[in-house]
């Protein structure tokens, strides 16, 4: 005999625990179940293990979507101030980072503490560690096979988040279902992850991993004819990594990134470098070398040079005007293209997900199954670093946690 429940959440992660403690605050009776032996992994580790839990200024604009719109509603009825309210509740100590960007003072283990007790006290229970076998769609609500006995619902939510961090437990079954149900995938693909290099023309770089420098960085887009094909500009720090680029600037702009187009880097934006080497060519006597280090790290302005064809030890004031103008072209637009990423085993998130056109933005609710609902990151909703995603999957959660 299956046990009856008013609601159960598959995944106990940001989303599922945010959805559950909802609904339970509602007087449903709610059960929460998850594969993983210790509860929400990617919080724990998430923001170097403070949790960057919001953004202040988290909306839409902020978010990789097919459908950039979806996320609106949802965002606009839970907000990160509805979440540092919570917070503070908790008496969780926090502070703002750069922009917008909120971490807890202590550790993420508060933020899972705080999440942990208000399902507790809507008496939600738990079925962790708990293999599920399947899902059925019966009359009326759900039957789901699962270790430790059947259970069966009236509303089912999927909150299983994406592929990223396979060591910690993602898995693909927020997508399994959605098929099951001939919901469309939006496919996924590793963001926020660094990217990497090789070949010819990365030779000169690959000797300087560590060097770490605030750049502008941008590409083209998502693709023809997707949505966001305005493609992403951020000003961010880059570092360098033994097999190519990481850093908020690379992480932020591989979200955008398609497989085969360059990302451009302007390494020095307070800077128009043609112009200041052609107009300090008759005063400075300095080699090249010398004059560009003394705006980037020495190594950096040495491989660049070398990468560009020039000898960091020829003399500025021989330079033809031509040959300095490619060469501040490739310092403040430098257009390379990456080999690939890290994949999923290195990517903070998963872009792409169950198609928001098969869902409510009011509720999350699948328009043509009632009662199924999916959230968080298994969704095609993606934010930037920096906040965002923990926002999502709270915004998401308190939608669906409202309506079933
Ligand atoms: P989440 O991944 O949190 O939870 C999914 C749950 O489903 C897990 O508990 C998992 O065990 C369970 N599950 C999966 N498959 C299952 C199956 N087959 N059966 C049963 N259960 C299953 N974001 C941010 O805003 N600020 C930050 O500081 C960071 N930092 C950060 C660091 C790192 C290293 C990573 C990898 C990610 C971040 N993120 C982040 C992103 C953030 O962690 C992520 O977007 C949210 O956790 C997504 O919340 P969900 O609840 O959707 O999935």
């Amino acid at each position: 005999m299956a046990k009856q429940y008013d609601v159960a959440v598959i995944g106990a992660g940001a989303a599922g625990m945010m959805c559950a403690a909802v609904a339970a605050a509602r007087g449903k009776r709610v059960v929460l179940l998850d594969h993983a032996t210790r509860l929400a992994e990617k919080i724990r580790i998430s923001g170097g293990g403070r949790c960057n839990f919001t953004n202040v200024g988290a909306g839409p604009a902020n978010f990789l979507s097919e459908n950039p719109n979806f996320c609106r509603s949802a965002l606009s009825r839970y907000t990160p101030q509805d979440f540092l309210g919570l917070v503070k509740k908790y008496r969780i100590a926090w502070h703002e980072k750069h922009k917008g960007q909120l971490f807890c003072d202590d550790s993420s283990e508060q933020i899972i503490g705080m999440l942990r007790a208000e399902c507790q006290q809507g008496d939600v229970a738990w079925r962790m560690p708990c293999k599920i076998g399947g899902i059925e769609k019966l009359d009326a609500g759900f039957l789901i096979t699962a270790e430790g006995g059947d259970i069966a619902c009236d509303s089912l939510v999927i909150a299983t988040g994406g592929l990223s961090i396979p060591k910690i437990g993602a898995t693909d079954l927020g997508y399994r279902i959605a098929q099951q149900f001939d919901l469309q995938i939006v496919a996924p693909r590793p963001g926020l992850v660094p990217l990497t290099f090789d070949g010819p023309s990365w030779e000169a770089f690959a000797p300087l991993a560590g060097i770490a420098l605030e750049v502008e960085v941008s590409t083209g887009g998502t693709g023809k004819g997707k949505k966001n094909k305005g493609g992403g500009h951020f000003r961010e720090d880059l570092l360098f990594t033994h097999r190519g680029l990481s850093g908020p600037a690379i992480l932020q702009i591989s979200s955008y990134w398609q497989p085969g187009t360059p990302i451009v880097l302007d390494l020095l934006p307070e800077m128009d470098v043609a112009e200041e080497l052609i107009s300090s060519k008759t005063t400075v006597k300095k080699q090249l070398g010398n004059v560009l280090a003394q705006w980037l790290p020495a190594r950096l302005a040495e491989g660049l040079l070398l990468a560009n064809g020039f000898a960091p030890d020829a003399r500025l004031a021989d330079m033809a005007d031509a040959k300095l103008r490619k060469l501040g072209d490739a310092i403040n637009r430098w257009a390379i293209v990456p080999t690939g990423s890290e994949g999923y085993k290195k990517a903070e998130v998963t872009l792409g997900g169950v198609d928001t056109r098969e869902l409510s933005q009011q509720t999350m609710m699948a328009n043509k199954v009632p009662g199924l609902y999916f959230i968080g990151e298994t969704v095609d909703v993606t934010g930037w670093l920096g906040g965002y995603n923990f926002q999502w999957a709270w915004a998401s959660g308190f939608a669906a946690g409202s309506s079933v």
